[in-house]
């Protein structure tokens, strides 16, 4: 049976235009379920995480809020058990995280396996936020070496954990601005951070060696693919004395509202 049907049959006593409201599918972190409830049917949301707490056997229910802010701070609502922290299985590697605390994207999920280093590489992660890129990678490549920047205290303290967690020895912590950042050369820089990106760009190619790998992310509308993202990079690059010399990938990570998207392209980039 479906998620929405089941939910259909199991409230007893709710109007059809409620029925119709009822979320159809749900998003998994750890043992943890969120889900998009919209305000017409917020009266009996608690019944709904309760059924949806028996049915998917998880420890919390939460209601999906917004993401805002330059931290990128969550606002989940608890509508079903006790326990805000979980650990999120994904690509081989184990994430935990306080839901309420900071954010964790399941369509981001594909993105964060993806990316992958050169043997011996430094990666600077500029915005690591509980590790969601630096990772997965530094499982993935041993050789290489990753410095992992967050500024919000609170996601750091996740970072350190998780880090521990997977066993993984080489990543370093800065706690602070990436653009406060001194003494790095790296050869691969994410960007794992929207809105406004851009004005990150000059803080990036600062911290690159001669030559070396950028993955962009933003937000765009559909029609500025791919010539907003390849527009800003190329145009950044030359500012910043360096010259785009190859588009290694551009995808769209996952729809972001109605008309934007997020998207990432990753550019090899050379000192002119
Ligand atoms: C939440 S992550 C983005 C999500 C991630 N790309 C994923 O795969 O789910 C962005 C992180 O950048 C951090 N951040 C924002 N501005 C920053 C800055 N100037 N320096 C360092 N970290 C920053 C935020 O605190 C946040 O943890």
């Amino acid at each position: 049976m479906g998620f929405k049907l089941f939910l259909q049959e199991s409230l007893k006593g709710i109007s059809q235009e409620e029925l119709g409201k009822l979320p159809s599918g749900y998003q998994r972190i750890g043992d943890i379920v969120v889900l998009h409830i919209p305000k017409e049917i917020r009266g009996v949301e608690k019944e709904i995480g309760a059924l949806v707490r028996e049915r998917l056997g998880v420890k919390s229910v939460f209601r999906k809020g917004v993401v805002s802010g330059e931290l990128r701070k969550p606002s989940l609502k608890r509508i079903a058990g006790r326990v805000n922290t979980t650990i999120h299985q994904e690509n081989g590697c184990r994430f935990k995280i306080d839901v309420t605390k900071v954010m964790f994207s399941r369509g981001n999920s594909f993105e964060r396996g993806r990316v992958i280093a050169g043997d011996g590489e430094t990666v600077l992660d500029m915005f690591a936020g509980i590790g969601y890129f630096s990772i997965p990678l530094a499982k993935k490549t041993p050789s290489c070496n990753v410095v992992a920047v967050e500024k919000n205290p609170v996601a750091v303290k996740f970072l350190r954990e998780n880090l521990r967690l997977n066993k993984l020895e080489n990543v370093e912590v800065f706690q602070g601005d990436c653009r406060d950042v001194e003494g790095v050369k790296a050869d691969r820089i994410l960007m794992g951070y929207f809105p406004g990106t851009d004005a990150f760009l000059p803080a990036a190619f600062s911290f690159l060696r001669r030559q070396g790998v950028i993955h962009f992310h933003n937000l765009y509308r559909r029609g500025e693919l791919w010539r907003g993202p390849l527009g800003t990079l190329e145009t950044q690059a030359l500012a910043n004395g360096y010259r785009l010399e190859r588009v290694l990938a551009k995808r769209i990570v996952k729809p972001y509202s109605p008309c934007k998207v997020h998207a990432v392209v990753d550019v090899r980039v050379k000192k002119t």
